[in-house]
């Protein structure tokens, strides 16, 4: 298999006395879709917001295309890209402004190509000039998912991508997330509570409680290694073991 593309190790992060992630390891690589699963209060988006280099961790290391995040913050980030449900963009600008702002805060090339082009590979043209304020919840989130993509990252972190979409939207949004990653061999890391959602996104899946891996592999191995039906059950039965002391 190719190096990763991503690896953590040891990765802890403590507030105050509470430690929200405790001790994480895991690769991602090249071309893969990781997914990240967990109850509410997991860890997972405090594990994203150290990958963003958002806030420090306590302990551990995140390396990104073999390099130190610690040490290579700025080279790193310039190939990451992130978005989630809970982003706010700046309401009194288009569609397009917005999408054109973050070209120009990435100095990227071929502006008005780009934004062309993400607009329609989303099915957003129709709606380039409508107000951010206007946006139904479902536009937000495919504005929020074009902005990330619009700088062409290596790797991409999506925290809860589909929280409070209808599914119509989210099977769209699922079905262009695999052929975009397929195409542009993106990596991907995901995270929801969505067990049904992670069975079809993710080529593996991290299993965090508590802060705690508690099983990782693909949807089948972990069904199988914990003798329950779906991944439900098994959630089902994690999620009611109260944490270890
Ligand atoms: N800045 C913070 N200060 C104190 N506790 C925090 C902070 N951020 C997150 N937590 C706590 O860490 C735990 C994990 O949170 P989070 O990573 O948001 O979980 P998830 O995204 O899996 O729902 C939760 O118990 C949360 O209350
Ligand atoms: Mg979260």
């Amino acid at each position: 298999m190719s190096k990763p593309i991503l690896e953590v190790r040891n990765l802890t992060k403590k507030f105050g006395d509470f430690t929200a992630v405790d001790n994480i390891s895991f690769d991602i690589h090249e071309g893969e879709i990781l997914g990240l699963l967990g109850p509410n209060g997991a860890g997972k988006t405090t594990t994203i917001h150290m990958l963003l280099g958002l806030i420090a961790p306590s302990a551990g290391s995140i390396h990104m295309f073999g390099l130190d995040l610690a040490e290579h913050r700025e080279e790193i980030l310039q190939q990451v890209n992130f978005s989630s449900t809970y982003i706010s963009m700046p309401f009194s600008l288009t569609v397009e402004e917005n999408l054109k702002v973050i070209a120009r805060l990435y100095s990227l090339q071929n502006i008005q190509q780009r934004v062309d082009a993400i607009l329609e590979k989303l099915e957003m043209s129709d709606i380039r000039s409508k107000l951010t304020r206007k946006l139904s919840t479902g536009q937000m989130s495919r504005l929020t998912l074009a902005k990330a993509l619009m700088t062409e990252p290596k790797i991409l972190f999506l925290d809860e991508p589909t929280a409070s979409l209808d599914p119509d939207i989210v099977h769209k949004i699922k079905a262009f997330l695999k052929e975009y990653q397929r195409n542009a061999g993106l990596s991907i890391l995901y995270t929801s509570h969505n067990m049904r959602e992670m069975e079809e996104m993710s080529n593996r899946i991290v299993f965090l409680q508590h802060g705690h891996i508690v099983a990782e592999g693909t949807a089948d191995q972990i069904v199988q290694r914990y003798g329950q039906r779906d991944l439900e059950e098994v959630f089902l039965k994690l999620a009611r073991e109260p944490k270890a002391q």
